[in-house]
């Protein structure tokens, strides 16, 4: 019941804040950007290092997407919509990224986007749907400084290369981010096309863009 009327709040507060998100510029630099280019339109650059930046740049356009950052922001508070305006209501990280007691993320994401009905809004789900610790904030960042971070096992979670590509080809929450729900851009290309350039930007030696 206690969801129930959560949810109702939320679909009000949505009707507002996806009205917005929907309109003009944010829409457009989105769909602009609905593709990637395929691994196989690299191979005419000679230099393993400037072909794996040129990967990451490419790559760049999911990282540095809404639907990514909004979950890796630099304070305590996820971000909305394509604007990346702060998550209303407030909510916070909390001691695991789960938030606080009292008012967890799973109090109002179900397991699956819930799509409110008859409105081009909804709430996005996952059954894991928590924040990004605070060292893998991407929000503001340049792109080279997110490919240091993002390669650094003290600051992303422990991982290892194999387990960075892994991650970007398996994990759910990222997954999410092709398939976000009502009223919200999906990432471009797809997560396939995605890990692949990640994959060849490994392979290349994943050099990282100037900071
Ligand atoms: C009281 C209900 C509620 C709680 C608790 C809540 N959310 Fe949300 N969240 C929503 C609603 C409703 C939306 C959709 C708003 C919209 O359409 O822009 C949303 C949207 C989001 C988005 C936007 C996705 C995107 O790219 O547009 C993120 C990220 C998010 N929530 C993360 C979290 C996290 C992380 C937590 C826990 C720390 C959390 N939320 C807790 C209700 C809630
Ligand atoms: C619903 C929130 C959410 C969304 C959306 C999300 N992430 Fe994350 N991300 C997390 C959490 C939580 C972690 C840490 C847990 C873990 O490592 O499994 C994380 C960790 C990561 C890491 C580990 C390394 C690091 O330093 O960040 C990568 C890489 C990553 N996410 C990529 C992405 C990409 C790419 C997207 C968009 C296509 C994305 N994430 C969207 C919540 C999210």
């Amino acid at each position: 019941m206690r969801r129930l009327i959560l949810l109702a709040a939320g679909a009000a507060l949505i009707a507002g804040v996806t009205g917005m998100a929907l309109s003009g510029k944010a829409q457009t630099a989105a769909s602009q950007n609905a593709e990637l280019r395929p691994v196989s339109t690299f191979a005419g650059i000679a230099d393993p290092r400037q072909r794996a930046v040129a990967l990451f740049e490419e790559s760049g356009k999911v990282l540095q997407h809404p639907r990514c950052v909004n979950c890796h922001p630099v304070g305590d508070r996820p971000r909305q919509g394509d604007m990346m305006q702060l998550h209303q209501p407030l909510v916070v990280r909390g001691a695991d990224g789960h938030g606080a007691p009292g008012m967890k993320c799973s109090t109002c994401h179900g397991a699956a986007n819930f799509d409110l009905p008859g409105s081009g809004a909804g709430v996005p789900g996952d059954p894991h749907w928590h924040l990004a610790p605070a060292s893998m904030a991407w929000e503001g960042k340049s792109l080279g400084q997110i490919c240091q971070q993002i390669k650094d096992p003290a600051r992303n979670g422990g991982k290892d290369m194999a387990a960075l590509v892994k991650h970007m080809a398996e994990d759910s929450l990222v997954g999410w981010a092709w398939n976000p729900g009502k009223g919200r851009a999906p990432a471009p290309g797809t997560q396939e096309s995605f890990a692949q350039l990640i994959q060849a930007w490994a392979a290349n030696g994943a050099h990282c863009p100037a900071l």
